[in-house]
């Protein structure tokens, strides 16, 4: 069953279009992002689930009652804003019974529901702290309790680890995880962070312009993004635009002429592709190739399709991973290979090979080319 649907969503502002028709449905007990650039509709589209914004046309229906006109305090839905929003007067346990004393809950199962949510972000023994005496994942979590406090059927997070280091938000996105899986809520969170959206969520929507770009899980979103906006937008990639030439491979491949790649002057870069994409022989496709999946050899690897040998232009080394430019007589290409164990790191200026596999091309883009070549 659907938690909450959105039906046709815009929102105007005036002339500016923040949402665009978006359409999608969260599941029961689902963890979804809604992840994009900054200014893409993100907040907008939370707030207007939450009931703090009307939108211009379209539905809201949270467990299968349309709530379009309803006040966020008939929604049932757990808010954690941005900058947690913590009442600075009032303790940890008095900002956590905030919501259960308005819902005017009797004294006993206000303190129990209160001592449940702090014990659920493991904050039991900081009840009589003030805001200013917490860290900010403390405060952080003090907003999550407070959320959960009411027993909403719906978690809306609008970027709730944004402000924390490197360190801390890894390890509240793990809490956060944990809470939601252990209380089974509906999930919805606004993040621009990439990495967070693939490790935390079921699924994810993709907003672009207002525009919902995709909606899918980690793994789809990832390997076989709808549009070149998601592609970019999902990690790193390469881009090649080539042409199909009317021509299979003896290995079986489809071989494709890149156009911005050439491998001397003159001479485009030839890679062969896994499955057909085209129906017409000529047409142009935009490929990507992510970086993770271009290996690196120092010596020629032997019998694979999608060799070249390349200039190193950049190197660094990240640990795990050593991330690298090669330029072709034309183009360059990112690579990011897991720590080879060369003996030595390689140099900006040598030549090294790099291969990937014919199925490691994805196509975004497809045109067909009306004069047939
Ligand atoms: N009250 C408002 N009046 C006019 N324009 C607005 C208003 N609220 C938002 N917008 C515009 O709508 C668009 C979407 O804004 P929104 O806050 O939803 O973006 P966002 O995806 O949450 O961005 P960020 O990641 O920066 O928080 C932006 O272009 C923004 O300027
Ligand atoms: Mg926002």
């Amino acid at each position: 069953m659907s938690a909450i649907q959105i039906q046709h969503v815009s929102r105007h502002f005036g002339n500016n279009i923040a949402l665009e028709d978006v359409q999608l449905e969260v599941r029961e007990g689902e963890f979804f992002s809604l992840l994009g650039p900054s200014g893409c509709g993100k907040s907008t589209l939370l707030n207007i689930i939450a009931g703090f914004l009307k939108p211009t046309s379209g539905l809201i229906s949270i467990g299968g009652k349309d709530v379009t006109d309803l006040p966020p305090y008939h929604r049932n839905c757990g808010m954690v804003f941005q900058d947690y929003a913590l009442f600075p007067h009032l303790n940890v346990f008095e900002n956590v019974a905030y919501g259960l004393k308005v819902q005017k809950v009797p004294r006993r199962r206000l303190k129990e529901r209160v001592m449940e949510s702090l014990s659920l972000v493991r904050l039991e023994q900081y009840a009589k702290r003030m805001p200013h005496q917490l860290s900010g994942g403390q405060r952080q979590r003090v907003a999550i309790a407070r959320a959960l406090a009411i027993q909403p059927s719906v978690l809306l997070l609008d970027e709730p680890l944004s402000n924390l280091d490197a360190k801390l938000r890894k390890d509240m996105q793990f809490e956060l995880r944990r809470i939601q899986k252990r209380v089974g809520i509906t999930t919805i969170l606004v993040t621009h962070d990439q990495e967070e959206a693939l490790s935390l969520s079921d699924r994810i929507g993709i907003l672009g312009d207002g525009k919902l770009q995709q909606l899918g899980t980690p793994l789809d979103v990832y390997r076989t993004p709808a549009n070149r906006f998601v592609a970019e937008f999902i990690g790193q990639v390469n881009l090649i635009k080539a042409r199909a030439e009317d021509k299979r491979e003896p290995t079986g491949g489809y071989r494709y002429a890149a156009s911005g790649f050439e491998v001397r002057e003159g001479v485009p870069l030839l890679f062969e592709v896994g499955r057909s994409v085209v129906k017409e022989p000529y047409s142009s496709v935009l490929f990507m190739l992510r970086p993770e999946r271009i290996s690196v050899s120092l010596d020629k690897p032997e019998a694979r399709v999608n060799v070249q040998h390349v200039t190193l232009t950049d190197v660094s080394y990240i640990g795990n991973a050593l991330r690298l430019k090669a330029s072709l007589a034309k183009g360059e290409l990112i690579i990011e290979a897991p720590d080879p164990q060369f003996p030595e790191l390689p140099k900006p200026g040598e030549r090294v090979y790099i291969s990937w596999e014919p199925e490691d091309l994805v196509p975004l883009e497809i045109k067909g080319d009306e004069n047939g070549g």
